[in-house]
């Protein structure tokens, strides 16, 4: 059972302030799961400690974002250019999806699935038809799936992305690894394309980048906490790493000024330049898998 608490245990079929909420219990870890965004909120191992950040000042009330775990952008990525009224990174994260699974299997694994079509509301702010579906096994790994079928008759290209936020010990200790070499989207920069040097992520201040044309496998090297994350993915050309640092998070009343040393954002998504384009009764499968190896020692 978790004792973080930003993260107090909520028994299976349950709600968490405003939102109904799914706590599956695991041989192997726990999963709380929001049906609003078919949202993961904690991932925690047995006997270990939670993986997935989850904001102490986050909200947990309809139609807002939840700060924290994994939310699920989903059509656009970011801001909408053409439609400044748009909710940041689509309406996914904040439409209710419905459940269609959430049980512990026959290997003990936590295996939750949520499905969302388009509807009046999302056809006013993106007017295509749509079937998503994401899945989610908690086990020794967790494993995360957001399937998009266009069941539109016309094409349509959309940005998406699992925007997974993981707890560190210290931001300013920690190192990002698989990204070198690797060229990125500058959001801090006015979208100035950069290129990485030969060389692991380090943080020393706010830091907002869409690194694209990547499929490469990530690692948090965190020696205050004593373990490697590793981000493994497919389906997915971008990685955003983003940290608020202090100015921020400051002005976000639900992180905080204390809150973002301890967490960072590696995204498994699809954004910008990345954005997929799906024909008529295609389906697009962005997937994440997220380990945690023990290391002895920086
Ligand atoms: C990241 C973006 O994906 O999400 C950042 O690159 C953004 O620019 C961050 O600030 C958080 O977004 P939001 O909408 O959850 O506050």
């Amino acid at each position: 059972m978790s004792d973080d608490p930003a993260n107090p245990p909520v028994p299976s079929g349950t709600t968490r302030g405003e939102l109904a909420m799914l706590r599956l219990s695991g041989t192997h870890s726990s999963l709380d799961v929001a049906s609003q965004g078919a949202h993961v909120c904690n991932w925690q191992p047995d006997g270990g400690e939670p993986v997935l950040f989850m904001s102490p000042k986050s909200h947990f009330l309809k139609g807002k974002a939840i700060r924290g775990g994994v939310p699920v952008i989903f059509p656009w990525f970011g801001k909408r250019e053409d439609d400044p009224t748009a909710p940041q990174h689509g309406f996914g994260r904040i439409a209710g999806w419905k459940r269609t699974r959430g049980m512990v299997d026959q290997r003990g694994a936590a295996v939750a699935e949520f499905q969302l079509e388009d509807n009046d509301s999302t056809r006013k702010s993106w007017p295509f038809s749509f079937a998503a579906k994401l899945s989610v096994e908690g086990h020794t790994r967790l494993h995360i799936t957001l399937e998009i079928k266009n069941t539109d008759s016309k094409p349509f290209t959309f940005g998406a992305g699992l925007h997974s936020y993981f707890c560190v010990s210290d931001i300013e200790r920690i190192k990002i690894l698989g990204l070198e070499d690797t060229h990125y989207i500058d959001q801090v920069a006015a979208n100035e394309v950069r290129k990485q040097a030969n060389e692991a992520i380090t943080f020393d201040g706010e830091l907002d980048r869409i690194y694209f044309d990547t499929a490469a496998t990530c690692v948090i090297l965190d020696p205050g906490k004593k373990r490697r994350i590793v981000i493994a993915k497919s389906g997915s050309k971008s990685t955003v790493v983003w940290n608020p640092w202090a100015g921020k998070a400051g002005s976000m009343a639900d992180l905080g000024a204390d809150n973002w040393r301890g967490m960072v954002c590696v995204e498994t998504t699809n954004a910008g330049p990345d954005s997929i384009t799906l024909a008529p009764l295609a389906t697009h499968r962005l997937e994440t898998t997220i380990t945690v190896e023990r290391i002895d020692s920086a």
